[in-house]
């Protein structure tokens, strides 16, 4: 398995603590992503969406775990349960709103990840694809809701606290 950079994710946050833990917790954060040129023609077609899901390498991530105490949650969980960064193949996904593309600068709102995370792929979020029909049950989380919105990051999986 190989994968390569596309382009490289900008964003106001160089410090894994202290930061939004989600788009949802990130509202208005401004982020760029500036895409190698070799891929540019494929970003034809893109600004017609209003939202993109964008695929990252959590670069600063810390070693793997098996159970892990969420942001949102004091107890622990499996780490599959979990949005932790401290993953066996640390990709980040998040669903960002699109503001404009410049060139190869594809500009986002809702940036929860840190600045200069290698970015791996972007797909077109659609609704009829991508929000599943039926309820929804969130498990552990979905006691912890309403903290969303506010939640930042503290430094249980800053990159100094590796293991
Ligand atoms: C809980 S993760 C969620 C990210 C994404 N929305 C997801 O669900 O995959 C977000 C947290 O990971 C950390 N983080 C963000 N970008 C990172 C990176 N490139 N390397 C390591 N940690 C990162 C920050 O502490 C941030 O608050």
């Amino acid at each position: 398995m190989e994968f390569q950079q596309i382009g490289i994710l900008r964003t106001p946050f160089t410090e894994p603590t202290d930061m939004p833990i989600q788009p949802s917790s990130a509202r208005g954060a401004i982020g760029r992503i500036e895409i190698d040129p070799a891929w540019e023609a494929a970003l034809q077609d893109l600004d017609g969406f209003s939202h993109i899901i964008v695929l990252y390498h959590f670069h600063r991530a810390p070693s793997p775990r098996l159970m892990v105490t969420p942001f949102l949650d004091d107890s622990p969980h499996g780490l599959f349960a979990t949005r932790a960064p401290c993953r066996p193949n640390p990709i980040g996904l998040s669903v960002l709103r699109l503001c404009r593309i410049d060139g190869v600068t594809v500009e986002v709102v809702d940036a929860d990840m840190l600045d200069g995370s290698p970015v791996l792929d972007i797909k077109p979020y659609v609704p009829e694809f991508d929000q599943p029909s039926g309820p929804v049950r969130c498990g552990w989380l979905d006691k912890g809701m309403d903290e969303i919105a506010v939640a930042r990051s503290d430094d249980r999986f800053a990159d100094s606290n590796n293991d």
